[in-house]
């Protein structure tokens, strides 16, 4: 059998990371950093997918379809969090609460390990990273953090999920700014398509444009680069909502150019449930006020700590998140972006043989990405849903009528499963 450590060793060789343990002391620090078995040059394309299937504990009996909901970690991120919170539990009494010792809690401490390590995922700096637990806190600190006055506009997609927007809702009935909404056709035709509607919704008063990278509700893959410069050349903030994105599509925030963007490694990253991350631009990052304050809360030499003032919380997760991000990078975001979105093709190319198929995300090479919504004619989000789960253990997610089911390829699933799920829809459909 696989284990662990000889997993990521296999997976090592383009990418090289050392998995670093920091904070647990002489528990687990003297893991081996790893290394590049001579076989994994000889492992075919499918050959390593399979075995990196072999790191999840989902059944091999399930197909899991909903990462764009929750993620599963590898069983390197599960065994990092659990070893961690039985050490903490355990050991407790050893902790001094000297400057220099380890610490058993997070909140209270800048965690730049942490925030280095995602920075490798973001192309950015540690501390231009602020922790969070999830996306929607990261929306709301730059929605709730940047000073603005009554009039002042935001410009926001109708498809926003609620955690990429309602932070600007509350700041119109608190404030009296206000927030226009863009109207998205389903499916959108292109980019330029996106581009006019923002440019059309933008006025001499536009502070912020809210951009999904890709949206939750209809999968599209937005042209984040081009609006981000567009933006700054209107001196408009570009916040971009990663939560679709980071783990899935490869993400490098300066070559995007966009001056926030926040997102929940819990989903395509795989991280442990309850975590989260906010990159701001350097030169944006002393016009965000911090939120939730604590005793850092102006601190002046490092100002993403500002935005991490939300006292007590747990370090177990924040170990695991660092190996979730050492797991991605030793996969390379690029294979991970390029399965993902194969997998979709294979999909998207099978509904459109099925007769009363209706795909709602879009079909164009630029918009799309691992993730799929559709639906079949005469058929429920939610009759889809529990066909495919109760003949095939196939977990999609129903999006309600008429819209279908969202199926989201991820590095777990393979083109077997796919298919799996092809058939059965054909089933239905006929
Ligand atoms: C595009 C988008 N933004 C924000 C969120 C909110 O994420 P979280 O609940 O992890 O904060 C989601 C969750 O599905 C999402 O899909």
């Amino acid at each position: 059998m696989t284990t662990r450590r000889s997993f990521l060793g296999l997976l090592s060789a383009p990418l090289a990371v050392s998995v670093a343990w920091p904070r647990l002391g002489n528990t687990l620090a003297a893991r081996p950093a790893s290394r590049m078995p001579a076989e994994f040059g000889a492992l075919r394309d499918e050959a390593y997918w399979r075995e990196l299937r072999t790191q999840f504990t989902i059944p091999t009996t399930d197909a899991f379809f909903n990462t764009a909901t929750l993620g599963s970690s590898p069983r390197a991120v599960q065994e990092a969090v659990l070893t961690s919170l039985q050490h903490i539990d355990r050991d407790i009494a050893d902790w001094d609460y000297k400057g220099d010792s380890e610490n058993f809690f997070t909140g209270y401490y800048p965690e730049m390990a942490y925030r280095d390590q995602l920075g490798t995922v973001l192309n950015c700096a540690g501390r231009d990273v602020a922790l969070t637990q999830n996306a929607t806190f990261g929306m709301n600190f730059v929605a709730n953090g940047l000073d603005l006055r009554p009039g002042d506009e935001v410009v926001v997609t109708d498809q926003a999920h609620p955690g990429g927007r309602k932070g600007y809702d509350l700041r119109a009935k608190r404030d009296g700014i206000v927030v226009r909404q863009i109207t998205v056709p389903a499916p959108a035709a292109s980019p330029d398509q996106l581009i006019d509607l923002y440019l059309a919704a933008t006025t001499s008063r536009t502070r912020v444009w809210a951009i999904p990278h890709i949206s939750s509700s209809r999968a599209i893959r937005y042209p984040v680069a081009r609006l981000c410069a567009l933006a700054r050349e209107r001196n408009i903030w570009s916040v971009v909502d990663g939560a679709q994105s980071l783990g899935h599509i490869a993400v490098d925030v300066q070559a995007l150019g966009c001056d926030a963007f926040y997102a929940s490694p819990h989903k395509w990253m795989l991280g442990p449930k309850g975590t989260g991350l906010l990159y701001v631009r350097p030169d944006r990052q002393e016009e965000l006020w911090a939120t939730l304050p604590s005793s850092a809360w102006d601190n002046e030499t490092d100002p993403m700590f500002r935005l991490m003032q939300y006292g007590t919380g747990n370090l177990s997760l924040l170990i695991g998140l660092g190996v979730a991000a050492d797991f991605h990078n030793q996969i390379g975001s690029g294979r991970i972006e390029q399965r993902d979105v194969a997998l979709a093709e294979q999909l998207r190319t099978g509904l459109a043989a099925i007769p009363g198929t209706v795909i709602v995300s879009p079909t164009h090479p630029d918009l799309t990405c691992g993730t799929t919504v559709y639906g079949l004619k005469n058929r429920t989000g939610g009759e889809i849903q529990d066909y495919l789960w109760s003949r095939g253990r196939i977990r999609v997610r129903s999006m309600g009528d008429p819209v279908g089911v969202r199926h989201a390829c991820h590095i777990y699933n393979s083109p077997e499963e796919v298919d799996k799920a092809l058939a059965l829809l054909g089933e239905m459909a006929g």
